[in-house]
This record gives C-alpha cells, sequence and structure tokens, in this order.
C-alpha cells in the first residue's frame, strides 16, 4: 500500500495540461503515493448540473489531501445556456466549486507564498537613488481567511423588511434607510474570533517554523472598527506567545502602496479573506504573476493546493502546451511541506530555482510574450520541457 493517497482534480483547460507535470515531479522525487482521478469543474456542470460532485466530495473525505488544476466559470446567463437540455428548467444553479469545497471541508486558512526566484525576468525591479535597479528579495507569504469576512455570502440585493429593520437598529443605518429595496444591494462582512485564531496563529506558527522576524496584519482597523478591531485584538494575544516575532499592523491601502516600494520588508502577512485575496494577488505579480502563483487551501482534516490560475482556454487547446507548469510544481510542493515530506518539497523548490537562475528554458510568460502557437518559434519552451528542465536539475542535486 502506497503511504499516501492523493485526489487528483485536473478541472478544465489548462488544468489538465500542468497537472500531470507536478504528478512527474512528485514521482520524481520519490513519493510514495496513490493518485486517485476526481471530476470536477465545467464538464461536470454541463453534464450534471453540479460542477462538484458528490463523488468528489466523498474522494476528498477519505483521502484528505487533494490536488487541483483550475476550472472555468461563466456568468450566470452561458451557465444556464450551456446546461444539459435535460437540466434545463430545474432550478439548478452554478456555483463556483472552489467555493464549495473551501466551504464543504472548512478549508479556512490559504497560504500564498510569493516568493522570487533570482533571475526570473518578471520580478519587480526599482531604481536606485544612485542611478541603476536593484532587485529586492522577496520573501513574503500571505495567509488570507479563505472562508468568512465578504466572501461569506451573507447578501442582499432588494432587502426584505426584517433586514431592513435589523440593520435600522444601527444609527449609521439611518441615511439609508429611505433608499428603496431595489435600489440597494448590501454585504456582511463576517468574522469570527475562532477564524482569526486560526488564520492568526497559523501566520505566527509559520513565522517562527520558517525564521520570519515579523507578522503584518494587513487590514482597515480605523474604519472597519468591528471586523477589523477583532482581527487586531487576536493578533495581539496571539503575539504574546511568539515574543521573538514582531506584529506589524498596516492598513490595506497604506500596504498597497508599501508593497510596491519595499516589497521586501515584508515577511509573514496575515488579512481577512477579501483583503488576503487583494494583498496575495498584489504581491504574486512582483515575483513572475499567475505562471509561479501557488496556494494551499488547508482545513483542520483537509487540505488542497493549486496553481491560482485559472483554466486559460485560449491556450488549452494548443499542442504542444505551453503554459507554465511552476505554478502546479510549487503547489505539488507545497503539498509535499503540509504532509511532511519537507526534504522532497525543498528538492523540488531547490531545482524550480536552478532552472529560473540559468534561465536557458523559459515558458512564453516569462519571455513576456503574447501566448499563441508561434512562441516556441520565438524561443519560448514548451509545458513539458520546463518540467523536463526541472526533473533533470532535481536528479542532479541528488
Ligand atoms: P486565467 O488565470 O485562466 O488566465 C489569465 C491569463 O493569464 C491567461 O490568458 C494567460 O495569459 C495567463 N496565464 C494563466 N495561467 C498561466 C500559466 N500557467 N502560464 C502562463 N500564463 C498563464 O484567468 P482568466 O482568463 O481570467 O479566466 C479563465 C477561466 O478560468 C475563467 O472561466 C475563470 O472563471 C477561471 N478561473 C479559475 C480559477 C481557478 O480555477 N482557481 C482562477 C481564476 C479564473
Ligand atoms: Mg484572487
Amino acid at each position: 500500500m502506497p503511504r499516501y493517497t492523493i485526489v487528483t482534480m485536473p478541472g478544465d483547460g489548462i488544468g489538465n495540461q500542468v497537472l500531470p507535470e507536478a504528478l512527474r515531479l512528485l514521482s520524481a522525487v520519490g513519493l510514495d503515493a496513490a493518485y486517485v482521478h476526481a471530476d470536477i469543474g465545467w464538464e461536470c456542470w454541463r453534464n450534471e448540473g453540479n460542477a462538484l460532485p458528490e463523488r468528489t466530495i466523498v474522494l476528498l473525505e477519505t483521502h484528505k489531501l487533494g490536488l487541483f488544476g483550475a476550472i472555468t466559470s461563466k456568468p450566470k446567463k452561458e451557465a444556464d445556456a450551456e446546461l444539459k437540455p435535460e437540466l434545463r428548467g430545474k432550478g439548478l444553479s452554478y456555483f463556483s466549486p472552489i467555493v464549495g469545497m473551501r466551504q464543504r471541508f472548512n478549508l479556512d486558512i490559504c497560504l500564498r507564498p510569493c516568493i522570487g526566484f533570482a533571475g526570473n525576468p518578471l520580478n519587480f525591479i526599482r531604481k536606485k537613488v544612485g542611478g541603476g535597479f536593484e532587485e529586492p528579495q522577496i520573501r513574503t507569504v500571505v495567509f488570507r481567511q479563505n472562508t468568512e469576512g465578504l466572501y461569506a455570502g451573507v447578501e442582499w440585493s432588494n432587502p426584505s423588511e426584517k433586514v431592513r429593520e435589523a440593520l435600522a437598529t444601527h444609527p449609521k443605518f439611518k441615511p439609508f434607510a429611505a433608499v428603496p429595496g431595489p435600489d440597494m444591494a448590501i454585504s456582511v462582512r463576517i468574522i469570527t474570533r475562532a477564524a482569526a485564531q486560526r488564520i492568526i496563529e497559523a501566520a505566527f506558527q509559520y513565522a517562527r517554523t520558517h525564521g520570519y522576524k515579523s507578522v503584518t496584519l494587513c487590514e482597515k482597523p480605523n474604519v472597519l472598527r468591528e471586523t477589523s478591531g477583532l482581527m487586531e485584538e487576536v493578533a495581539r494575544q496571539v503575539q504574546k506567545r511568539y515574543a521573538e516575532i514582531a506584529l506589524w499592523s498596516t492598513n490595506i491601502d497604506a500596504q498597497m502602496m508599501w508593497l510596491t516600494k519595499n516589497p521586501e520588508e515584508y515577511g509573514v502577512v496575515v488579512a481577512s479573506n477579501l483583503f488576503g485575496d487583494v494583498i496575495s494577488d498584489a504581491f504574486a505579480g512582483l515575483v513572475g504573476g499567475l505562471g509561479f502563483a501557488a496556494s494551499g487551501n488547508i482545513g483542520k482534516e483537509v487540505a488542497v493546493f493549486e496553481p491560482t490560475h485559472g483554466s486559460a482556454p485560449k491556450y488549452a487547446e494548443l499542442d504542444p502546451p505551453i503554459v507554465n507548469p511552476i505554478a502546479m510544481i510549487l503547489a505539488a510542493a507545497m503539498l509535499l511541506d503540509h504532509i511532511g515530506e519537507s526534504e522532497k518539497s525543498r528538492r523540488i523548490w531547490d531545482s524550480v530555482a536552478a532552472v529560473v537562475r540559468e534561465g536557458k528554458v523559459r515558458t512564453y510568460d516569462m519571455l513576456r510574450l503574447s501566448g499563441g502557437p508561434d512562441v516556441i518559434q520565438r524561443g519560448a519552451a514548451t509545458t513539458t520541457q520546463m518540467t523536463d528542465a526541472i526533473i533533470s536539475k532535481l536528479r542532479k542535486s541528488q
């Protein structure tokens, strides 16, 4: 019996191209694992009216560990129109399977390392005062609360009388009291102490094990006094148990400015759902963007690792595939870390670093080409060639 069983969910589009590349890496580092395929995404929606079928949920429940590629999602009208004829008119509505997985398994911690690889031509650089340029070394790791906040889904347009009455108990609702229902939409930002504690604790724990000296809480407590206020209160309490790690508190707006001035100053960053989403994409943009951005969705029992990019349908049919597999490969490395196979994970990171540093094998995004079938003639590596290059470094490092 293999030591681990990993549920593989390639999903749609380029998810089917990059996920097998990550499996090649896991096999090359000698992970003792079995892989079970699970369906997810647009085809499931079209044929079954559910983008996250129950059989996939059962597999995740059983094996607790998932690798996910990417899915396609489309606006409501198109979703309804693409549904198999016999399923139409049955009141089915499309729901994101990623959000579905997060909620179903309470994958409340989203971990997004934004670590620059030396030699990546997409890295952030800045002008030096005396002339020339410098490339700060970015090693930021973002912890984003994944299940609550503004993404909890408690929203209304045309809110009912009951909702309006409840809101009217708050003095600040006064200016809105006369706005007609159809002209108003409301989202509620919910932060619970338990979830705040888990994400902040995870951030401090990570800082401790990885030698970071600070954790930055990125919120807006001067305006969002209750919700960001609770995040701050919890962060101050948690920090007491981590005397060697400083707690910095920044406002999301100011943080967005600072990260393009001195990103290297930020180590571990923790934030609620929407702010974490924003800040992690922003940091990812400084270290190579979608081809390099991986993430983990980690609950108490189940964890799913994925590249941050989507299904990039316009490249999905290209043969040979041209997209960068590194984000997916790093997602697999994060999975290894999660299960305690840190040495194997480190070997993958090191091999990716070596290929990027050498600069001989680069996918089209790393050459700043616009994607298309001609990028190969223009010097870009194919998806498979990039993986081959990474695997060859792995062999050398053994
Ligand atoms: P996308 O991430 O699929 O692609 C945007 C652009 O980024 C691509 O056109 C390509 O230029 C570049 N890109 C993405 N991945 C790359 C890679 N591995 N290597 C090189 N370049 C890469 O986002 P888009 O086009 O907005 O959405 C396409 C579909 O994906 C939509 O249906 C959307 O709903 C879905 N989506 C799914 C996500 C997920 O599964 N986690 C996340 C984001 C979008
Ligand atoms: Mg995002």
